[in-house]
């Protein structure tokens, strides 16, 4: 398993030498992250040696899965793979935004979101071992999920100039600055900047020990507004 964190080159190797390949990824927008799609997009399968080569999808959603095996299979045969799997796993939204209330699930609802996917993922397993095609989530209908891809992908790619740091609250841990998995938070001079780099997945907001990472200006005061930091962190 390869974590797309501060990954700096193609694997092309391992795609190669693979006998399939899987991509899992949270949904973001009914699409994929920027980080994955970023990735696809410097993918180039002639020059990698690879064409065809099978692919499963695996993707976790907050609400409902807007994306798909029918975006995920297009998105694939783009860049010279081929769907066999796709499978969904409903966990939780991972953002509490000032003003808006986050609906986060009860830790008994989470276990059984868990217990659920696990046996999703199990099924696939078998599946892949079987080398049969596994195709679940045929989802909502294809019109909401390119009405949220439209909606959302450009606030996305502008994320970064939404994000700032309070540095009157700010402890200078500088976890953000370490975890971002795309190293998109740079710090000089005293000064937090947000680089388009920026894949929207609100880890520097939701674990930043002093709640001092903005949004537009603005943050959620953590009384009334929990941070996802995971599903052992529900209550
Ligand atoms: C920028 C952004 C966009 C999101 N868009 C969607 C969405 O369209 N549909 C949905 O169900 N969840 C959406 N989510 C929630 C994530 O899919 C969910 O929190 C994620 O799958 C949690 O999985 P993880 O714990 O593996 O990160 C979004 C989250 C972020 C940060
Ligand atoms: S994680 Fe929060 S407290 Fe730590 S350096 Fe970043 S903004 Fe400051
Ligand atoms: S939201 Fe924060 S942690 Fe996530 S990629 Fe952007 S800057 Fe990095």
């Amino acid at each position: 398993m390869i974590s797309l964190d501060r990954l700096k080159t193609v694997p092309y190797e391992k795609i190669r030498s693979a006998g399939a390949v899987g991509f899992a990824f949270p949904v973001y927008g009914a699409d994929m992250p920027l980080i994955v799609s970023r990735l696809l997009e410097r993918m180039d399968p002639t020059a990698g040696g690879f064409r065809d080569k099978p692919a499963f999808v695996l993707t976790t959603a907050g609400y409902a899965d807007a994306y798909g095996p029918f975006e995920a299979g297009k998105t694939m045969r783009k860049h010279g793979f081929r769907l066999v799997a796709y499978v969904n796993v409903r966990v939780s939204i991972n953002i509490s935004l000032p003003g808006g209330k986050a609906a986060f699930p009860s830790a008994a609802v989470m276990k059984r979101r868990l217990e659920r996917g696990e046996k999703a993922l199990d099924r696939l397993a078998g599946k892949l071992t079987e080398g049969k095609r596994h195709i679940t989530n045929a989802g909502p209908n294809l019109l909401p999920g390119a009405m949220i891809r439209k909606a959302t992908k450009k606030r996305q790619e502008e994320q970064y100039q939404a994000l700032s740091v309070d540095s009157t609250r700010c402890i200078r841990c500088m976890s953000c600055v370490r975890d971002c998995p795309t190293e998109s938070i740079i710090f000089k001079d005293g000064d937090f900047t947000f680089m388009p780099s920026c894949t929207a997945c609100f880890r520097c907001y939701n674990f930043c020990p002093a709640f001092a990472v903005l949004i537009n200006g603005r943050y959620a005061a953590p009384e009334g507004y929990e941070r996802y930091q995971g599903p052992e962190s529900l209550k």
